[in-house]
């Protein structure tokens, strides 16, 4: 049975709302780094105040390199239940900073040892949306494969088929293969947590996730998609002997391993992702005289439950962010 209550939902988003709230500031301001703190500190505190016995497993990085929700860290009072976290106080912080669309405040509650460790390194990622005959897409097939699968498993031509991709030079053959595969891709500056959730939203446009991105990005979707249905596969991407050596420290012994979406988020999960700027998946922050309106899309795997909550924030109220 699951370690987690039912009522964490509500908690779970309290935690994004308090995230994105924060960073709001920073949206459009250029500042990268600011955007980031005024997130992670907005989260942690948030954390900080629910009864839960907390771990972060994916978080800011290790505990030399982050000083707050670095992975390892202690949070909640300690009086609740033991749940692991994975979480990105600010997934796109280049997309804040510019004042771009869709960029999200993150976090996944798990039951302890259900996601996987990931170190920070690269993932190489396929995502397809709920609703589709199982193993449909493949990390070792070929983009046209992949798309033909999908194009006759859903009815349509590939030329139908919209496919999102990170805006990246390293993804320069896989788009050209898309593109030689007759299918549209909508490139994205950043933020593929949000990409891989697209593929599970009929209204999103986009069919297909393909390309390479953050590990831990990688575990965070997957634990969205086990909530609100979809196909995921990653394998892990070391370009040196440092990032296998972190892989080595997080018990990860076979490096060319292609791990499914169960192998990544198992057990009862918890996602909540609250919009920072406005994005098609959900609105961001919009602020008024005294308090701010966000946008929360919370969802659990147990039940298969989603919720989108529109908050409004009183900030003369004490607890308004909390
Ligand atoms: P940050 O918010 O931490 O900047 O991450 C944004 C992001 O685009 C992720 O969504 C993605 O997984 C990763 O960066 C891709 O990394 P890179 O920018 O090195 O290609």
């Amino acid at each position: 049975m699951s370690s987690m209550d039912r009522n964490l939902v509500l908690d779970a988003a309290r935690v994004t709302e308090a995230a994105a709230i924060a960073a709001h500031k920073w949206i459009g301001r250029g500042d990268n780094k600011a955007a980031d703190q005024a997130a992670v500190d907005g989260m942690r505190k948030a954390l900080n105040r629910l009864d839960i016995a907390g771990r972060v497993v994916i978080g800011e990085g290790e505990r030399d390199e982050a000083p707050m929700l670095y992975i390892g860290e202690e949070v909640g009072t300690g009086n609740g239940p033991r749940v692991d976290i994975a979480l990105d106080p600010l997934e796109g912080t280049t997309i804040t900073a510019k004042g771009l669309p869709n960029s999200l405040a993150v976090m996944a509650f798990a039951e302890e040892g259900k996601l996987l460790n990931a170190p920070d390194v690269y993932m190489e990622k396929i995502a397809v949306g709920g609703g589709l005959p199982s193993n449909l897409v493949d990390l070792d097939a070929s983009p046209a494969e992949n798309l033909k699968n999908l194009a006759d498993a859903t009815g349509r031509s590939i030329s139908d088929l919209m496919v999102c991709i990170l805006d990246r030079p390293r993804h320069s053959g896989l788009i050209k293969a898309v593109r030689e595969a007759g299918a549209g891709i909508n490139l994205i500056g950043d933020g593929d947590v949000y990409g891989v959730i697209a593929t599970s939203q009929p209204d999103s446009g986009i069919d297909l996730y393909m390309g390479s991105g953050g590990a831990p990005e990688g575990v965070l979707a997957c634990a969205a998609l086990r909530c609100i249905g979809g196909q995921f596969q990653g394998r892990l991407l070391f370009r040196n002997d440092d990032e296998k050596a972190r892989a080595d420290k997080w018990g990860i012994t076979d490096l060319d391993r292609k791990y499914e979406l169960l192998e990544l988020a198992a057990g009862d999960v918890i996602f909540t992702a609250t919009g920072v700027t406005d994005g098609s998946l959900l609105r961001g922050v919009h602020t008024f005289p005294g308090g701010a309106r966000t946008s929360t899309l919370v969802m659990r795997s147990a039940t298969g439950t989603v919720r989108r909550i529109e908050g409004t924030h009183d900030y003369a109220r004490k607890g308004a962010l909390g």
